[in-house]
């Protein structure tokens, strides 16, 4: 399955991926995942977005899903993802070759846009599935060419506002290459998630006034950049001194010349924390910071929050009756995952972790040794086995 999947929409400069969803290299990816289900005799359905979902036998209620999305952030790794889809069709190939009949249907899903890298809402696809977003406040989002989502789908042929195929669906069970160090230090490979950290995505738009780079003196200068470098110094240390996490990875700025002071910079900071209301807490103590700033830089600050992921605890039961033969370690993450929306949807949901030796991801050098891929697929079938019943 990886020969035909990982040439697709890979960088040859840089070895990332670039699957923004509804592209060429994203549609191929869909255009695998159907072929895989075919060639397996699973009956494939799709909603309008292009979410897939792949059934193993013949009922549609209370069924056991797995998957992941095969969607990428721009520049990302192989395996976040992919390899819970991959995983996926090879567990039930696994539990096949074991003669296993499961006694409720098993389906194979992939959810789209879960990254949130072209229309900027994480988990769009899932949150759509499950109302968590309405229609109505997605189909007005914008891609960074201004495209809104309705008009991007029309294009694919699709239709947003159809979406119904998680109606059968008991329970979900999403495998994930890890996207830290935690296994590594504990020398397992496979490990059972117990929570996700809440996540917000916040819009900084900094305001300012062009002007000539040589001929505006210092103290004349209403300068957007210096506001927003003083911010992601202050969001830096605030999530250093109370143990959470903020990043700035996206900026625009404008009019982007090297010899002008600009006259806006757009900023968005990736904040996640211990609970909500830790989040809470960095969001404002990094917005006063920036407001202040902003005064003394004669700019100006909007915040605009663009999606905000509430803290999710999976089904402790679950987790525990998955991980308890095992031994294996229950673990928290600080990435977001569909799981985390099938579960706030009230889906008893589990997931699992396969061990990364670089613990790096959203980066091309992600990785995960074979070996550990192939621990992954056999817990991940004896999961199915244990929830679908023999
Ligand atoms: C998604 O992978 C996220 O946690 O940003
Ligand atoms: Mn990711
Ligand atoms: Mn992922
Ligand atoms: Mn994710």
């Amino acid at each position: 399955m990886w020969r035909d999947l990982l040439p697709l929409g890979r960088s040859a400069s840089s070895g990332g991926y670039f699957r923004q969803p509804w592209t060429a290299p994203e549609r191929e990816a869909r255009a695998w995942f159907v072929e895989q289900a075919e060639a397996r005799g699973l009956a494939v359905e799709r909603d309008g977005l292009g979410n897939l979902v792949a059934w193993w036998g013949t009922g549609r209620t209370d069924a056991v899903l797995t998957g992941s999305h095969l969607d990428s952030v721009l520049d990302g790794g192989a395996y976040d993802g992919p390899l819970g889809v991959v995983s996926a069709l090879a567990a039930v190939d696994v539990l096949r070759g074991r003669g296993f009949e499961p006694r409720r249907p098993v389906a194979v899903g992939a959810f789209v846009e879960e990254e949130g890298s072209r229309f900027g809402l994480a988990c769009l696809g899932s949150r759509l599935l499950t109302g968590a977003t309405s229609w109505e406040t997605a189909r007005v989002l914008r891609d960074r060419e201004g495209l809104a989502l309705e008009d991007a789908l029309a294009d694919e042929g699709l239709d947003g506002s159809r979406g119904t195929w998680l109606d059968g669906v008991a329970t979900f069970v999403e495998l994930h290459v890890e996207q830290g160090r935690d296994l590594v230090d504990r020398d397992e490979a496979v490990g059972v998630a117990s929570a996700i950290w809440p996540h917000g995505r916040y819009r900084f738009d900094f305001a300012g006034e062009a002007n000539h780079a040589g001929t505006t003196r210092m103290e004349d200068r209403r300068d957007p950049m210096l506001s927003y470098a003083m911010t992601a110094l202050a969001a830096n240390k605030q999530a250093r001194v109370s143990g959470q996490r903020a990043t700035f990875g996206r900026v625009d700025v404008r009019p982007n010349g090297t010899n002008a002071v600009p006259s806006h910079v757009t900023a968005w900071l990736d904040a996640r924390a211990e609970s909500s209301t830790a989040l809470e807490q960095l969001l404002a103590d990094v917005e006063r910071q920036a407001q202040e700033r902003a005064g003394r830089d004669g700019t100006s600050l909007t915040v605009t929050a663009e999606s905000v992921s509430p803290e999710v605890a999976f089904d402790p039961a679950l987790a525990a009756r998955i991980a308890e033969p095992h031994r294996w370690p229950v673990i928290p993450t600080m990435a977001g995952h569909d799981a985390g929306v099938l579960s706030a949807a009230g889906v008893p949901t589990a997931m699992l972790f396969v061990r990364n030796p670089t613990g790096v991801s959203h980066s091309p050098d992600e990785h995960a040794e074979t070996a550990d891929c192939l621990a992954g697929v056999t817990a991940l079938a004896d999961t199915l086995a244990l929830l679908s019943g023999g």
